[in-house]
Parts: structure tokens; sequence; C-alpha cells
């Protein structure tokens, strides 16, 4: 059985299992720590490797991937939107793998979420362009072509309505403002629409918490392009980063 380790870092929980990369399965229990205040990297990598205990230890050989909520290019965190300023330019890559003694796999959470759809979910034998966008906190994006993922799509910062899309359309901007769900459609249907004069997909997938209820708001909005809520949601992140360090 292939297997890898999958690891999650969010702002507020950081999450790993065991996963076989064949099927898309946990072949462990999910093991969920909570995010260290203030969320500095030595903290977060100080959870990580407590967090890896908890799960049961690791096994050589047993890739390693983990993904995190900025831009990461080479192995270095280069934003931080809703996490601490201290990860920006940081060698995450090499400071995880320092504390762990063993390779990892980094890479920024969507684009991990976005390749979990596209493996073991809604985007699942799809072929053309995937858009998948995770509505939380933030707005996070994987861009996916023919299976080939685009990393660090970062399409939750366009502009709508002259701001950062994920100040207004995030499920964190519905809660803040108490938006309910007809009011809050209407600024997804904004930003849904931009991105299909962008890119014209050929799916859209919605991921996050939010799309748990689906219902209430994905028939509300009037695209040209299909669009379907995720089919993992609070794994995608263990099960897309796990994959990407399996191939
Ligand atoms: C960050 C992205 C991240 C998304 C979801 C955004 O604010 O810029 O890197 O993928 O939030 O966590």
């Amino acid at each position: 059985m292939a297997q890898a380790l999958g690891i999650d870092i969010g702002g507020t929980g950081i999450k790993g299992a065991v996963v076989d990369t064949v099927t898309g399965e946990l072949v462990t229990d999910r093991v969920k720590l909570p995010t260290p205040e203030g969320g500095s990297p030595d903290d977060i990598v100080t959870t990580v490797v407590a967090l890896i205990k908890k799960i049961g230890g690791l096994d050589d050989g047993v890739p390693v991937g983990v993904c995190f909520p900025a831009i990461v290019r080479n192995g270095r965190t280069m934003s931080a939107a809703n996490v601490s300023k201290k990860w920006i330019g940081l060698e995450a890559e090499a400071l995880f793998e320092k504390a762990l003694g063993r390779d990892i796999h980094f890479v920024n959470d969507a684009d991990a979420a976005g390749y979990a759809e596209v493996r073991y979910g809604a985007a699942k034998d799809v072929s053309g362009l995937v858009l998948l966008t995770t509505l939380g906190t933030g707005i996070g994006s994987a861009l996916i072509y023919n299976g080939v993922l685009v990393p660090n799509s970062e399409l939750g910062h366009l502009e709508l309505d002259g701001k950062d899309a994920e100040t207004r359309a995030s499920y964190a901007a519905k809660e803040r403002e108490n938006l309910d769900w007809k009011h809050w459609t209407k600024r997804l249907q904004k930003y849904y629409t931009h991105l299909e004069l962008l890119f014209s997909p050929d799916l859209f997938v919605v991921g996050g918490g939010v799309s748990k209820n689906y219902e209430e708001f994905l028939p509300l909005l009037d695209l040209q392009t299909k669009i379907v809520p995720a089919v993992h949601r609070n794994n995608a992140g263990i099960l897309g980063s796990a994959a990407l360090a399996a191939d």
C-alpha cells in the first residue's frame, strides 16, 4: 500500500493523518492540535513534531506533505494574510525538515485541497481547467489543468468592489458582517463571475467548512460554469499534501 503523511496547518488547528495515496482513505485516526497562540514559526514547528508523535511516529521512507496558508515558493513562505508576519520570507520547508530530520513536501493549503479534489473528490476524471476556491477565514484557490497543479494562484486576493476579495466574500466576511445567505451570495456572484471572465474554467469546486451548507448558496448563483461542493472538507489539506508528497 502506498502511504504518505499529510499535515494541514491552519489558523485555528493543525491536523494530520497517514493516507493511503491510491484510494485517498485515511489509514490512521485524524489527529488535531490547536494552533499555538500567535502562530509563530517555532511554536508551529514544535506542534507539528508533537502531532506526528501523537499519530504514532513515522516509518522511514513514508513521504511527508505539509500544507500552509501562504504563498510557497521554493520552500519559502512568501506571504502571511491570516498568519503571523514572521512567516514572510522564511525558509519554512527547511525549518520543518530540520525539526523532523527528514525531507518534506511543502505547499499552499488551497493547492493541497484542490489537488485532493482532483485525485479523490469532486473533480476526479474532470479534464480541462478546474478551479477550486476555499471559503474560510480567507479565500484560497487552486488552479489545476488536466491534473497538473499551477501553484500559488492566490485568487482570493483579486480586487472585488475595490477591495481584497477575501475581505468581502470569504466565510469570515459573512460572519463578521452578519450577512444572510442571499446577501453573501450576491458577493459570491460577483466574485465567481469575475473568475469566469478571467479563466473560463471547466469546473468550479467550492471547499472550506461552509461548503457543507452548499444548498444554501450554490443554487442561488447564476454562472455559465458548473459549480459543485468539495467532497473532502476537513480532510482535503491532509489528503492533498500527502498525495503531492507521494507523487
Ligand atoms: C492566503 C492563501 C491561502 C488562503 C486560504 C489566503 O489569505 O493568501 O495563501 O491559501 O488564505 O487559507
